[in-house]
């Protein structure tokens, strides 16, 4: 049984997220998604808020999971026994940071595995920060978020 831990700040969940979920849910028998709640970011939706529209779209994936975690994240996979982390690579430019994170996460735990999963092609410019940029000038979402999602995040970022 390998767990996976899928970790970020989901502020809110973007389909680039739901794209590394859906892959990594065939690939793995437990899929967590761990929404961070002590992020030094100032944070749009509540951590509340992003689990919930985490679950609203994930609710079909029944190998996956949503939660909060604090603190470290290696000490979150160990009291979850997850064996791996997925991080989602969109750019070069993302590369360096995510390599010096799964470095130092190795360094606290060594059985902590990091995979970089690319993002898929039309995901590649996605980012929470660009969605909420889009919907705060009045822009459309569709393609970027979950339909769903849609009317919740232009309400939240309405200026
Ligand atoms: O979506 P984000 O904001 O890029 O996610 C960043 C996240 C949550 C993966 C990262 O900040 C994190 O792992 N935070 C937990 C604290 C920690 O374990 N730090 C040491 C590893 S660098």
């Amino acid at each position: 049984m390998i767990t996976a831990v899928y970790p970020g700040s989901f502020d809110p969940c973007t389909n680039g997220h739901l794209d590394i979920i859906e892959r990594s849910s065939k690939l793995f028998d437990r899929v967590i998604v761990s929404v961070l709640t002590n992020s030094s970011k100032h944070p749009t939706f509540t951590v509340d808020e992003r689990i919930e529209l985490l679950n609203i779209v994930l609710k079909d994936y029944p190998n996956v999971s949503v939660c909060a975690f604090s603190g470290l994240l290696v000490d979150f996979m160990k009291k979850e026994n997850a064996d791996v982390l997925i991080k989602g690579i969109r750019a070069v430019s993302d590369y360096e940071y995510e390599f010096q994170m799964a470095l130092t996460n190795k360094a606290l735990y060594t059985d902590a595995e990091t995979l970089f999963m690319p993002t898929s092609k039309e995901y590649m410019f996605l980012s929470s920060s660009i969605v909420k940029e889009i919907a705060s000038y009045g822009g459309s979402l569709k393609g970027l978020v979950p339909d769903e999602l849609i009317p919740i995040i232009n309400k939240r970022c309405a200026r």
